[in-house]
């Protein structure tokens, strides 16, 4: 834990984060600078129309993607500082994320996908498989654990993904409208996982949803427009 952490608390800050793709030759500025901090164990969410970056700045947040200008800083270090092994630790042991398209590997049950993080942390698997279960469980998928994606309904696959997000026991939670593809019930049951866990562990969370109503259960709201953050 860095000096910075202990005196301000403050687990991520973006300084005019900038995300520019380049395909033959044509330039798609997509973040135009982005300033924000978490806190460790705040929670947002990130709102605003299609197109206007949350994704990508969820990605570059989660160091999926690299900026292509400014800062992003954890803890008080600069994570282009990080080796890639360095990074990929850090990603693997600190957080959680939960992709727009879920990305479960089809070959492996919904039980191999939700240990997956911890497969690829090196972690021995009976460590991490009753809390697999549980979790697995707690999105009301005991009676799956044994299907395979192809064998999952979309929501299902969603709420998989969200078990597999939590695993590791992240220190932040990245959520890309982790309800999008879930009835009223289950989306319920998801929104309460993240905001207990919120609770119970103080795990930050920053949460994209288009759904003002989702967005006003959270204490704070990031509104971004056309690649920039217009209100915090
Ligand atoms: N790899 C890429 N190359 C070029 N442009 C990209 C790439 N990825 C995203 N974009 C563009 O960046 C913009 C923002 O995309 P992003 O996925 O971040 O939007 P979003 O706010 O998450 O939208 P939605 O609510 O529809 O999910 C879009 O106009 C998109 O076309
Ligand atoms: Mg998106």
């Amino acid at each position: 834990m860095s000096e910075g952490l202990v005196m301000n608390d403050v687990f991520l800050s973006c300084k005019g984060v900038e995300k520019t793709f380049v395909k033959n030759g044509r330039k798609t500025e997509v973040l135009r600078g982005i300033n924000m901090e978490l806190k460790q164990g705040e929670m947002c969410a990130i709102l605003g129309q299609s197109g206007v970056g949350k994704s990508t700045l969820l990605h570059v947040l989660g160091t999926l993607e690299p900026a292509t200008g400014g800062k992003l800083i954890y803890n008080g270090e600069d994570v282009r500082s990080y080796s890639a092994a360095r990074l990929a630790r850090f990603r693997n042991e600190s957080l959680g994320f939960i992709f727009q398209f879920h990305y479960l590997l089809q070959e492996f049950t919904a039980l191999e996908n939700v240990l997956m993080p911890a497969l690829v942390s090196g972690e021995p698997k009976e460590r991490y498989e009753t809390m697999a279960k549980d979790l697995l469980d707690e999105v009301d998928l005991a009676h799956r654990m044994d299907h395979r994606p192809g064998e999952l309904s979309g929501g299902e696959q969603q709420r998989v993904a969200v078990a597999r997000a939590l695993i590791m026991n992240p220190k932040l939670v990245l959520a890309d409208e982790p309800m999008g593809n879930l009835d009223s019930e289950n989306a319920s049951r998801v929104k309460k996982i993240l905001i207990d866990l919120n609770e119970s562990r103080g795990v930050t969370l920053a949460l994209v949803t288009h759904d003002h109503e989702v967005a006003d259960d959270f204490p704070r709201k990031i509104v971004m427009r056309d690649g920039r953050i217009v209100s915090k």
